[in-house]
């Protein structure tokens, strides 16, 4: 695992590969209202880094991804690819800063073409960035490119179409294809959530093979908390809630020791496979399950009307995201983070 040079002591400050700087993102929705998928989100993947981003359904993760990897431009706030903006008035960012973002999706059915082999797939980036020499060489690059992302023999996969593939296999050629251009980080939004159970793991295992092996950093976006726990194991997290960041830190401290009453609730809400555990487990009682109207978000704390935490101060002031006393890397937005009521 690389590790992360800023802001260590004595270590070299690195410019992080993609930085997002107080960004927002509204879209317009019928009714003439707006939803902000993100709300003044600053945020930093540095070189050889793993950040999970997790939080519900609509939270913004997604918008968060699509930002990273310069394809959304957000309403305000800067976004900066290895320290050069992708939205500079009258700057075109050049090739190979953007090729160093890439993406892995949840649907590999939809992101692979469905009338192409793997071999004309993969092939075509080889040809078109002239990375290869000549067909032979192509050839070779596509067979050592399947050998990599472990489907094996490669001369058996090179000919097969998406619709003759697992859900695993598919999501293997497209980790493939988002490693043909050397990439520095990878945005992989849900890759696993689509593949069955079985082979979350062996998804999961090959991109930590190449976060370690190749310093490939990425933005792993689920709602999975224990996919973002063994994949992320001593990486960063951030927690979403309505386009903010609530909460964000090292996974592990995050996971043992919540600061936001949301993260703890999400914890309490994983399952146990020990119904005596489940059982056991009280939960903290959310005063609403559900999510509230994100065109007419809460005044406050975004969190307050399902917080069972909330004072009267909850529902005025928005709380700003802090570092706490004991850990300056761990930061919450919550007026009593890490104080509250067990
Ligand atoms: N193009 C769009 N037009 C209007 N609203 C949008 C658009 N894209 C996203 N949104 C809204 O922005 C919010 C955040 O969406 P986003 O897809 O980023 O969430 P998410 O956390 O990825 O959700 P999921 O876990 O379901 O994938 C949602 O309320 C969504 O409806
Ligand atoms: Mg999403």
């Amino acid at each position: 695992m690389f590790q992360v040079g800023r802001g260590e002591e004595g270590g070299p400050v690195m410019t992080p590969i993609i930085e997002l700087a107080h960004v927002c993102m509204e879209f317009a929705v019928p009714g003439g209202k707006k939803v902000c998928a993100a709300r003044d989100v600053s945020l930093e993947i540095n070189k050889g880094e793993v950040v999970a981003v997790v939080g519900e359904s609509g939270c913004g993760k997604s918008t968060i991804g699509k930002i990273c990897l310069g394809v959304q431009k957000p309403t305000a706030g800067e976004v900066l690819i290895d320290g050069k903006p992708v939205w500079g008035r009258g700057l075109k960012m050049d090739h190979k800063t953007r090729m160093a973002v890439q993406v892995v999706h949840q649907d590999s059915y939809v992101s692979l073409n469905p009338v192409k082999t793997l071999y004309q797939t993969l092939s075509a980036p080889f040809r078109y960035y002239k990375i290869s020499k000549g067909e032979a060489d192509t050839e070779k690059k596509v067979i050592d490119l399947l050998n990599s992302v472990g489907l094996n023999p490669p001369e058996y996969f090179i000919g097969k179409y998406p619709f003759q593939l697992s859900g695993g296999q598919r999501q293997r050629v497209s980790i493939a294809r988002a490693t043909i251009l050397d990439p520095k980080v990878i945005i992989a939004d849900e890759p696993v959530s689509g593949v069955d159970a079985s082979l979350k793991i062996s998804i999961l295992d090959l991109m930590r093979r190449l976060n370690e092996e190749k310093g490939i950093a990425f933005l792993y976006i689920t709602h999975d908390l224990a996919t973002a726990r063994y994949f992320g194991r001593e990486g960063r997290m951030v927690v979403m809630y309505l386009g903010s960041i609530v909460e964000q830190g090292g996974i592990n401290e995050l996971i043992f020791g919540p600061a936001h009453p949301y993260l703890e609730a999400l914890l309490h809400a994983i399952p146990s496979p020990d119904p005596k555990k489940s059982k056991e487990k009280t939960g903290i009682p959310l005063k609403n399950l559900e999510m509230p109207d994100p065109a007419e978000p809460p005044t406050g704390c975004l969190f307050h009307p399902r917080c069972p935490y909330a004072e009267k101060i909850c529902e005025t002031g928005r709380p700003v995201l802090e570092s706490m006393e004991s850990d300056p890397a761990h930061l919450a937005a919550c007026h009593f983070k890490g104080k509250f009521r067990r």
